[in-house]
């Protein structure tokens, strides 16, 4: 059905969009081509072997229906993704990651409908160049593909991660000291709503930049101005938190007319109600100048931007 869609010419032959549940992304005006909003339901178990069990999910479930259908199937692994927004489909397009786990470690494969060749192809691990929110979907020959399932492999017997400082301290507020993969997700839900707005209530894509990976000589100059500077090791760099170099920059909280960052976390942009994708775009614009400006850093956008 879904796929007699794909194969009627004129629809991407046009100006179209694959829609998820639209999470990660900001529109900075109207969209004037059709959008195809990816609808496809279903978990499935296809196998289990050596302790793993393999399960094939289609597009359209939502993320964290999955994650807690999963931790309820005492299956470990994503419990450290709970709550993000968005849809099953766009979650390797970014690698999405929370909390020390990113998507691409229980990641097998999966399948999409290649808009070029007008038939269904698979994606193995390697084909999709997973890098730090990036995939061989957001390159430059990304577009050419709608991707209709994912196929992950989970633990039967859960090793939990709590490497993440956050985690480990929320688990301890919780008097909880074995934790199972139950409390992990209590753990990780209970932060994020702590610090992350609920998009039903207040407008936003998560965070709006990626955190900045700069060489060991820029991060050895900054630390030594700033002691406080938050990073992390990145191969032969460090990752800065882009929150931080937001916050010190003095913009937590900030609000011009409905646009605004949020009180809680620097790194995420609120839309009061009534701002426009434009004004977004500018306050992330005028962000990203004083960050360069204050700390030599150049901020790049995690969402997508139409
Ligand atoms: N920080 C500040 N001020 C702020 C915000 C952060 O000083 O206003 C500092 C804090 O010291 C904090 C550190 O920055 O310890 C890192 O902050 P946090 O743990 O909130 O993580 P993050 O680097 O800002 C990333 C992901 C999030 C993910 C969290 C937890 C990116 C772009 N973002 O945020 O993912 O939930 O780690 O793992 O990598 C998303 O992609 O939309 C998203 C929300």
């Amino acid at each position: 059905m879904l796929y007699d869609l794909f194969r009627v010419k004129e629809l991407f032959q046009n100006k179209h969009l694959i829609l998820g549940e639209g999470s990660n992304i900001l529109f900075s005006g109207d969209y004037d081509g059709t959008v195809v909003r990816i609808m496809l339901k279903g978990i499935e178990v296809t196998g289990k072997k050596d302790g793993y069990v393999f399960i094939r999910v289609n597009a359209g479930e939502i993320w964290d229906h999955l994650v807690s259908f999963c931790v309820s199937q005492g299956w470990g692994g994503l419990e450290n993704l709970s709550l993000i927004p968005g849809q099953v489909g766009s979650s390797p397009i970014q690698n999405i990651g929370a909390y020390g786990v990113e998507l691409e470690t229980l990641f097998v494969s999966l399948e999409a409908f290649d808009k070029l060749k007008g038939e269904s192809v698979v994606f193995r691990h390697k084909d999709c160049q997973f890098g730090y929110r990036n995939s061989v979907f957001k390159g430059r020959s990304g577009g050419r593909y709608v991707i209709t399932s994912v196929t992950l492999r989970l633990k039967e017997d859960p090793e939990l991660n709590t490497s993440y400082g956050s985690v480990a301290e929320e688990l301890k507020n919780m008097g909880i000291s074995s934790p199972g993969i139950k409390d992990v997700r209590e753990a990780v839900c209970r932060i994020r709503r702590s610090k992350l707005p609920d998009p039903e209530d207040l407008g936003n894509a998560g965070s709006f930049f990626k955190n900045p990976v700069v060489p060991l000589r820029k991060y050895n100059d900054l630390k030594s101005k700033h002691p406080d500077l938050v990073a992390y090791g990145a191969g032969n760099g460090m990752k800065l938190a882009a929150g931080w170099l937001i916050d010190k920059a003095g913009w937590k909280g900030y609000r011009h007319n409905d646009a605004g960052v949020h009180e809680k976390q620097a790194l995420v942009l609120v839309n009061h109600g009534k701002a426009s994708g434009k004004e977004i775009l500018d306050l992330a614009g005028r962000i990203k100048d004083s960050v360069s400006r204050r700390f030599g850093v150049s901020l790049e956008p995690e969402v997508n931007i139409i």
